[in-house]
């Protein structure tokens, strides 16, 4: 055994933990959509709902494993959190605050669609301390917004982007946009004339996701029936490079695996999504949400009557839980450092005191030889165009066949015929 000095600064420390509470309410139920969300509209169940919410954060120093770090990132997700009332969420967040040592620099991010985004609420919620706003417009095409039976149509995705443009200039809050690629009905050329769009708004960022077919949804019962219309997977993989290329030519970066950074944001993308790439403690509140804290990682349950009368009656509303080994942590580490964009094989041998390329030597070689990834003079492991557009395939690479819940080809216009695989 050899004994080195350490630097008890960096030894002792804790990592940052994040926050997570799901909200399981939309207007519509879109057509590719796989969470956990109902579209029952009842102002009572809402806040019955908020308030087993409230109790479960405040009961979790009792009854979860609670990490001593910081807390630096706090989202609210969903389903379409902003459906809520902004008192409601702030009463969320005052209960978070409450329980946990939250850093007073923390990322507070919130999830809107386009139909539930005001000037009022935008006001409401930076009042309230929310500093992060990400909104799903998807497309900016109305026949394939109505396809994919979204609650908006274009102009009020359009319009909503303004209110938020305006919070980002004047009270620097972050914002963000999702948009799907392919989608019935969307060709190439709408989709990179949306993206070009997209990146000439006052945004922070623009997450480029490619369509996940999951089962039980509208779309793969279409694509069941042959009727969902999606483009040859090449032509997918065409576009999308087309899109990366767009977006870097209008100054974007990387800011994720799918996520581009504008050229005035000074990043990150997300922080709480760094704290879930990273392995640092997560906890999750409300229906289906999931939390980590070292090798443990345990699920809420999907159903809200489930959720709400477990918490009524004091119990936990776990339903599952598992202890990772070593080994499906090792693979935990890459799969989410992909995601993210980039794995460090120092850090990855200062972890679990082997080299990368000795406990994964064919998938690197696999993924390198693909071009999915390169390695960077640096030696850091990091994304290619083609490997953040086959992000799916990629980490599948790493993904043990017992662990496998969806297929190896389970990227754009594929169809996932198993459950969501929760890395
Ligand atoms: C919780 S939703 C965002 C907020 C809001 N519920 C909305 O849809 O506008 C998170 C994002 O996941 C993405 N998403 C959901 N289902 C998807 C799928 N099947 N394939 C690709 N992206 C998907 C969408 O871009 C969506 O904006
Ligand atoms: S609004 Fe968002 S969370 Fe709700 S069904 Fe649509 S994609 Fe899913």
């Amino acid at each position: 055994v050899t004994y080195r000095p350490v630097d008890s600064g960096t030894f002792f420390a804790e990592p940052d933990a994040a926050l997570y509470v799901h909200v399981p309410f939309c207007t519509k139920k879109c057509h590719f959509c796989n969470f956990a969300i109902t579209t029952t509209h009842n102002d009572d169940l809402r806040e019955r709902y908020v308030r087993a919410l409230i109790r479960e954060i405040e009961a979790a120093p009792d009854s979860v494993p609670v990490p001593n770090s910081r807390v630096s990132a706090i989202s609210i997700g969903g389903g379409t959190p902003a459906l809520l009332e902004s008192e409601q969420l702030a009463r969320i967040l005052d209960a978070l605050r409450g329980t946990f040592p939250i850093a007073t620099d923390a990322e507070v991010g919130v999830e809107f669609d386009p139909a539930t985004v005001t000037p009022t609420k935008a006001r409401e919620l930076v009042d309230a301390g929310f500093t992060r706003f990400s909104v799903g417009v998807q497309s900016f095409e109305n026949d394939v917004l109505d396809r994919a039976n979204r609650a908006h149509d274009a102009d009020r995705a359009r319009e909503a982007l303004d209110v938020l443009g305006a919070e980002h200039r004047e009270r620097r809050a972050f914002v963000n946009l999702d948009l799907i690629y392919p989608l019935p009905g969307l060709t190439g050329d709408a989709w990179l004339e949306g993206v070009g769009h997209a990146a000439g708004l006052t945004v922070d960022a623009v997450t480029l996701y490619g369509l996940e077919i999951w089962p039980k949804t509208v779309f793969h019962h279409w694509r069941d029936n042959g009727r969902l219309g999606l483009p040859e997977r090449d032509e997918e993989v065409r576009y999308h490079l087309r899109a990366l290329e767009l977006l870097r030519a209008a100054g974007f970066r990387p800011g994720a695996a799918s996520a581009w950074l504008s050229p005035d944001s000074s990043g990150p993308y997300c922080r709480y999504l760094d704290v879930v790439w990273s392995g640092q403690p997560v906890l999750g509140f409300g229906v289906s949400s999931r939390s980590t804290v070292g090798a443990r990682s345990w699920n809420n349950v999907s159903s809200i009557a489930g959720y709400v009368q477990a918490v009524d009656e004091r119990r936990l509303p776990i339903e599952s839980g598992c202890h990772r080994t070593a080994a499906q942590s090792m693979r935990q580490h890459v799969i989410r450092g992909f995601k993210r964009g980039y794995i460090d094989p120092d850090a990855f041998a200062a972890e679990f005191g082997e080299p990368l390329g000795a406990v994964f030597p064919s998938q690197i070689g696999a993924v390198l030889a693909a071009g999915l990834v390169s390695e960077r003079d640096d030696g850091i492991l990091e994304l290619t165009d083609e490997g953040r557009i086959l992000i799916f395939n990629l980490v599948h690479v790493f993904v043990e066949a017992d662990e496998r819940s969806s297929p190896a080809a389970a990227h754009i216009g594929v169809a996932f015929d198993e459950e969501r695989q929760t890395t």
